[in-house]
């Protein structure tokens, strides 16, 4: 059985390719082999291992997947996707079972069908639940990857901009997202199922600013910032509606109490990464 991984250069999708072959060394002598696949717009930049077969195509045209497909049960799928319909066909077509997509918890949210993050991951779920192929939706909240953004503002004054530094949110490791990808695609015990993932904890925005430092060994604090100061400096970075989006969570978020998701527990068996975890593993972003 082949097993593509759609988007291998993301930080998910890479740590999903790392994670099926770490699982297929395991389970290697005892069970049935699984060959990985892995795709990228520029599979040259790639750099995995030869047993990894590597194709190049791009979610905006369906049919740069036919090579890739060739022998694949199961896909690991971002939802950046202005076309899900087509290239379900395209799946289907090649024999496709089981398709994992990388979906987000702002489909649970009240609303969602109006809301422009919600409803860009509805549309792919709905077109993914109707393709006939059976499916995974992971619904992660906010990623810890998202603090990132800050490397700048860290390694210049030791100090990050920010509006709403009290926003609360449950920063979620992408190792935990692959990890519960991993287990989608290497058994059968997830088919149908729309875990929501969080991190552990709840930090705020301050908080995590704060751990950042803690963990580089120098303080790093927040400078307030209005709303519009902040939508002038992410604009250099994101597309305009990501800046309304990005502000409009922020501001939403504080004083909240976001739930806190134990499938990740429930379905590895083992505690999330705390944002503590995805800083030690980035520091290097910070330093
Ligand atoms: N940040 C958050 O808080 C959050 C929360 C919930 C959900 N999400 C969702 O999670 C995803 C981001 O995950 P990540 O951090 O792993 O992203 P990432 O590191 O930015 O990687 C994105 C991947 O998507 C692939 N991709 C994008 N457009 C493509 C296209 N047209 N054709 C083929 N591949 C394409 C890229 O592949 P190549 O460039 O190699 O082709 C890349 O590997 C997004 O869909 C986002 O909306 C994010």
């Amino acid at each position: 059985m082949s097993i593509l991984v759609v988007g291998a250069s993301g930080a998910v999708g890479s740590a999903v390719v790392a994670g099926l072959l770490d699982r297929g060394e395991r389970v290697r002598a005892t069970s049935r082999t699984e060959r990985v696949r892995a795709t990228s717009r520029t599979p040259q930049k790639l750099d995995l291992p030869t047993r990894v077969e590597v194709f190049a195509a791009d979610l905006d045209d369906p049919a740069s997947f036919t090579d890739a497909l060739t022998g694949v049960e199961r896909v690991f799928l971002y939802a950046d996707l202005a076309e899900p319909e087509a290239l379900l066909a395209v799946f289907a077509a090649a024999g496709v079972r089981h398709v994992v997509l990388l979906s987000s918890s702002s489909v649970t949210l009240p609303g969602a069908a109006e809301d422009f993050n919600g409803s860009r991951f509805l549309r792919v779920e709905e077109a993914v639940a109707r393709s006939g192929l059976a499916y995974t939706f992971l619904r992660p909240g906010g990623f810890a990857s998202n603090a990132a953004r800050w490397n700048w503002g860290v390694k210049g004054e030791s100090a990050v901009p920010l509006p709403y530094p009290d926003a609360v949110q449950a920063p979620i490791h992408e190792q935990d997202i692959a990890d519960v990808a991993v287990a989608a695609l290497a058994t059968e015990a997830l088919v149908g199922a729309a875990p929501v993932l969080t991190g552990p904890e709840r930090l705020t925005l301050r908080e995590q600013v704060a751990l950042i430092g803690d963990v580089i060994g120098r303080p790093v604090t927040v400078i307030p910032q209005t709303e519009a100061e902040s939508s002038a400096m992410l604009s250099r970075f994101v597309p305009e509606v990501w800046v309304r989006q990005i502000i409009k969570d922020w501001r939403e978020a504080v004083g909240t109490t976001p739930p806190l998701s134990d499938e990740y527990t429930r379905i590895t068996g083992r505690p999330s990464r705390t944002f503590r975890a995805w800083v030690v593993d980035h520091a290097d972003l910070f330093r």
